[in-house]
């Protein structure tokens, strides 16, 4: 077989057999086939799209390039959960030990930020001590004694999107829905769960910018999860503004203390409840209506709380922060900034949020580079909230005098505050699965 062919006939529209998606992935990965045709065939999916079939095909070949995750010694049916990337979202932090508490196991890998997006390792990390890089073995123990974990990858998984990835970042590919939805399964498979929740979020803070196209990629993920015989089951939410009220990594470990002390904002608090019941739900403990009860109630008795702090404990962090936030380390320089003028917050721009906490010191501009765990911003005023000019918006946090300059100036221009009110917005717009979509709201 040659690439050339296989690069042809997808460029003219023709469905690749098995044998030719094999054929590239093991040649991908193996380096006998070379970046240059690997993007040109990125390129040629972006235009003529795959079927189901190649999807799940494509998938199922990624996920096997590398080690995949027995998850077999831990008990119990374990449920992933995966958002496809926010401003503010903490939900991990909150929705685990929900779940964890109802006795369903969590056993997660999680990732780094990189851009304006937070990642959930990162957020952990602000807990003085805690650690996310545990062994396999030890990360098994942790799930089994204390119900749930969440580590970085252990071990080799999916190098073919590790390569990929990063070469369809440099190629203008990133955003084909086959080659996101079998990037973001393929590690999921390979974590080994048995069933997974997906958020997928659309607006001005997401990859996929529109309603329609994250129900495309909702319906692309559901289907290469029940081919696979995962039961899949993915949310659509609203990124048109960020998640909550805190961006930032030690205060997003707040505001997921907040959630599960009754103290957090609405929003934020019911979406976790919505993602931890719809994994409840698939691992077999009742209704979503059900399991949407079981939650509040771990909320509001406690055991929600009480579990996360046992994961930390396990993880070999300090719980005392998480009783009394002023532990955390402080950020040496806070400014407020205040509204221009009168009106309504009408909009926000959610990446340029994302962006202003990266400014701040709470982001990455480069795989490795440090980052200000104290550093972020704190809402006090998001979309639909009426404001009088000079009324604060947020408060800025960070080490640096100068970086407040920088993160003042982008954080209002994600502001769009005009005379008239917004319609209300709903997080949650849709929820498909492998009957189809469900309108939410
Ligand atoms: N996240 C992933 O893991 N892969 C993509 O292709 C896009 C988002």
């Amino acid at each position: 077989m040659r690439m050339y062919d296989v690069i042809e006939r997808k460029r003219d529209g023709y469905e690749l057999t098995d044998e030719e998606i094999d054929f590239f992935v093991t040649g991908y990965v193996n380096g006998s086939i070379p970046d240059y045709q690997a993007s040109a065939l990125c390129m040629a999916i972006f235009f003529q799209g795959m079927t189901a079939r190649e999807t799940a095909r494509l998938t199922m070949d990624m996920m096997h390039s590398g080690d995949v995750v027995d998850l077999s010694p831990i008990p119990g049916i374990k449920v992933d959960k995966h958002s496809t990337g926010g401003v503010g979202d903490k939900t991990t932090l909150a929705v685990v030990p929900i779940v964890a508490s109802c006795g369903v196991p969590v056993a997660k890998m999680s990732g780094r930020g990189l851009g304006h997006t937070g990642g959930t390792l990162d957020k952990l990390e602000s807990i003085p001590g805690l650690s996310v890089d545990i062994s396999r073995d030890d990360f098994f123990d942790i799930v089994k004694t204390c119900g749930c974990a969440v580590v970085g990858q252990t071990g080799n998984l999916v190098p073919a999107d590790k390569r990929l990835y990063a070469l369809r970042d440099v190629t203008a590919t990133v955003n084909s829905v086959p080659l996101i939805a079998s990037s973001i399964m393929s590690k999921k498979l390979a974590a080994g769960c048995d069933a997974i929740v997906l958020d997928v979020k659309c607006g001005s803070g997401a990859f996929m910018k529109t309603y329609d196209d994250a129900v495309k990629l909702a319906q692309a993920m559901v289907a290469i999860g029940e081919e696979v015989g995962r039961t899949t089951v993915a949310l659509i939410s609203d990124m048109d503004q960020p998640l909550g009220a805190k961006v930032g990594n030690t205060l997003e470990v707040i505001e997921a203390c907040q959630v599960l002390r009754r103290e957090a904002p609405v929003d934020i608090t019911e979406t976790c409840i919505e993602l931890a019941a719809n994994m409840l739900t698939l691992a077999g403990k009742g209704t979503l209506e059900a399991c949407r009860t079981l939650a509040r109630t771990q909320i509001a008795n406690g055991a929600a709380f009480e579990k996360l702090c046992q994961m930390v404990e396990a993880q070999g962090g300090d719980t005392s922060v998480l009783y009394d936030y002023m532990r955390f380390d402080q950020a040496t320089h806070t400014r407020q900034v205040r509204a221009p003028r009168s009106g309504f917050v009408y909009a926000m721009q959610t990446e340029r949020v994302g962006t202003a906490s990266a400014a701040l010191g709470a982001g990455r501009e480069t795989i490795d580079a440090d980052i200000d765990f104290s550093a972020g911003i704190d809402l006090a005023r998001k979309t639909g909230d009426a404001v009088a000019a000079g009324d604060v918006l947020a408060t800025l946090f960070s080490s640096s005098e100068k970086r407040l300059d920088e993160g003042e100036r982008i954080l209002l221009s994600a502001y769009d505050i005009r005379d008239e009110r917004p319609a209300p917005h709903r997080h949650f717009l849709a929820r498909v699965d492998a009957s189809g979509v469900e309108l939410l709201g």
